[in-house]
């Protein structure tokens, strides 16, 4: 019996640079793909050095990027691909635009605050934004709108990396986008006679 077809979805990670999005999204995409899913990440920092290689941090140019990237998750997920998608993506109309316009459209926002992030700074990119070294610095020198109603909210501050996972991962069951984990078959002999 074939497998009906699986439905293409968006997750839509968005908070602070530093937040945990990708490390999330990392984490996730090696499960789905167990799960029988086809998987496509698009991440800010890579999708930057190609596809939108030539925009910046203006305001029109992160529309520009969350419009290219639109379209992207637009194709995949209308043909049954699960799309893991990271980007700030700082104002919430243009994420109202991407729920439009994709397939499933689930927002996953990384509450992280801006102070743990800052202390991190994995990047070193806070301490240059603090020192004023990076104009239009989300968080410190340009807005960032947190979602009002997302679907999924990780404090990635107070959760481990598998508790963010598993958030995920049983709202993906709940709305039946991403099948079970079948239970681990038990090793007990049923047959008559103990043989076979
Ligand atoms: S978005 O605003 O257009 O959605 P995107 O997610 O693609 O941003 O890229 C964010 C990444 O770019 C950050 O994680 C950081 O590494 C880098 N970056 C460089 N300059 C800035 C800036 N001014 N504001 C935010 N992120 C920046």
């Amino acid at each position: 019996m074939t497998r009906p077809e699986q439905e293409g979805f968006v997750l839509w990670f968005t908070g602070l640079s530093g937040a945990g999005k990708t490390t999330i999204a990392k984490a996730l995409e090696p499960i789905l793909r167990e799960r029988g899913l086809r998987v496509e990440r698009l991440d800010g920092d890579i999708v930057r050095q190609s596809l939108t290689r030539d925009l910046g941090f203006s305001k029109e140019d992160r529309y520009t990027n969350i419009e290219r990237v639109t379209f992207v998750a637009k194709l995949l997920s209308r043909n049954g691909v699960a799309v893991l998608a990271s980007f700030i993506s700082p104002y919430r109309d243009m994420r109202a635009r991407v729920r439009r316009e994709v397939t499933n459209f689930i927002e996953v926002y990384v509450s992280t605050p801006v102070e743990v992030c800052a202390q991190r700074d994995v990047k070193g990119l806070y301490a240059r934004a603090f020192a004023g070294e990076i104009p239009n610095f989300t968080g410190v020198s340009d807005p960032y709108e947190p979602p009002e109603n997302p679907e999924i909210v990780l404090p990635a501050h107070e959760l481990s990396v598998e508790e963010c996972v598993a958030t995920v991962l049983s709202y993906l069951e709940e709305r039946g986008l991403v099948p079970r984990a079948e239970p681990e078959l038990a090793t007990v002999n049923l047959s008559p006679g103990g043989k076979g």
